[in-house]
């Protein structure tokens, strides 16, 4: 059933005119992929890179499709979840595309969550020094999040993401229905980089996604494919800006200088879109308590993350000396200080003198934040 009409954005990414590219929401438009790709992407043949999972919901039936259509079309498979966003993976998915002959007359499809986006974009990138690529996001996180503005890379052990490129995708083609069988957990985990996208930049989205929440936990309905393309359209809008993330794009991390850090001191136990859940909680408590955030911000936000069933505290006891010393080792930290992303309000970052997106919060401040998230247990999360 298409509930929605097919709506598009476009983003032009500076200064290249050439790198500009459409997301397109449309229910139902992995059925119609065949003709999308062979006119917004056409090549002489399409290498379709999936995680097991999808593949086996999705990307044998993409493959197959394309194929009937008379396209060139082959499934490469990689392993599940973040674990496998390594080096070694990519290395062995780069030496299969490479057997295959895949080079810069075919194009690069990450059919997928964040997961296979970031890995296939990352093969894409390096793959003879570019490939082009196609972005099919089929989680939550990856329709919203992951598949716009261009980053890929894979994780080392010295961190997530530290190896990667930038490479803008021709197209992201998303179709919401997937998410039909996408785990409530993984929808949550997108619902909160929506809600993310509303607190930093529009007040009526993270109104709509309160009043929503029932779509957005079912992971179906009309109202979810407006959610998903107003954010789409947020985070479009951000990295248009700067695409190379010199500077505006760091608002992007509000919630995650401690949702890192709790995902560091949990083992990554803590999915992610909850760990920044989280932290968008202690980051609006920190910028009431440095008077920088209008008082009740924290408060409205709970409300928020409550109807999408997210945590706004951690769910174990964690001491604030060890989240702070997580929180130190967060990447995005410049000159090795601790910087926070903070609001003004709902819908609106703040801004340092210095014209720069990040402040510099006293331990002192960060304290006080983290014991609100559990005031019974003063010094404790
Ligand atoms: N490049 C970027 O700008 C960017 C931004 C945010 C996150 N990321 C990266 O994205 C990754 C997280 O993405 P994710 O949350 O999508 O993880 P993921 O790719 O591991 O997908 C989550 C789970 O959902 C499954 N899945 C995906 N689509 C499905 C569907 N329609 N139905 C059923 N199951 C489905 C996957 O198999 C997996 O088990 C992380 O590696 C993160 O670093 C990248
Ligand atoms: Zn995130």
């Amino acid at each position: 059933m298409n509930d929605a009409p097919s709506t598009s954005i476009h983003i032009a990414v500076p200064p290249s005119p050439a790198a500009a590219y459409d997301v397109i929401v449309e229910p139902g438009v992995l059925e119609r992929l065949p003709a999308l790709l062979a006119e917004r992407a056409p090549a002489a043949s399409y290498a379709v890179i999936s995680d097991a999972n999808v593949a086996r919901l999705y990307g044998t039936a993409v493959v197959e499709r394309l194929q009937s259509a008379g396209l060139s079309a082959r499934l490469f498979i990689h392993g599940v979840g973040d674990a496998a966003k390594t080096i070694e993976s990519w290395s062995a998915l780069a030496d299969e595309l490479l057997a295959a002959r895949v080079g810069r007359d075919r194009r690069v499809v990450g059919l997928g969550g964040g997961v296979s986006g970031d890995l296939a974009g990352f093969a894409a990138a390096t793959l003879q020094r570019g490939v082009a690529f196609v972005q099919v996001p089929t989680s939550l996180l990856a329709m919203v999040d992951a598949s716009i503005g261009g980053k890929t890379g894979v994780n080392t052990k010295h961190g997530k993401n530290l190896v990667g490129a930038f490479l803008q995708p021709r197209l992201v083609a998303i179709d919401p229905q997937v998410l039909r069988t996408l785990p409530e957990q993984e929808l949550r985990s997108g619902a909160a980089e929506m809600v993310k996208h509303g607190a930093i930049r529009d007040v009526r989205h993270l109104e709509q996604l309160r009043d929503d929440a029932a779509a957005v936990r079912q992971g179906h309905g009309a109202a979810l494919h407006q959610l998903i393309l107003a954010s789409v359209a947020i985070k479009a809008a951000v990295v248009a800006r700067d695409p190379l993330e010199s500077g505006e794009r760091a608002v992007l991390n509000f919630g995650h200088t401690v949702g890192h850090a709790l995902e560091l001191l949990t083992d990554y136990r803590l999915p992610h879109g909850y760990a920044v859940a989280i932290g968008m909680v202690a980051a609006a408590h920190a910028g009431e308590a440095a008077s920088i955030t209008e008082p009740g911000t924290a408060r409205a936000l709970r409300e928020t993350l409550a109807a999408l069933a997210l945590p706004s505290s951690p769910p174990m006891p964690l001491s604030a000396d060890a989240l702070l010393a997580a929180a130190g080792t967060d990447k995005k930290g410049r000159r090795g200080r601790t910087r926070y992303v903070l609001l003004r309000r709902l819908g609106e970052v703040a801004q340092p003198p210095d014209g720069g997106w990040t402040f510099e919060l006293s331990d002192d401040i960060v304290r006080q934040a983290l014991a609100a998230l559990r005031p019974a247990a003063a010094g404790q999360l």
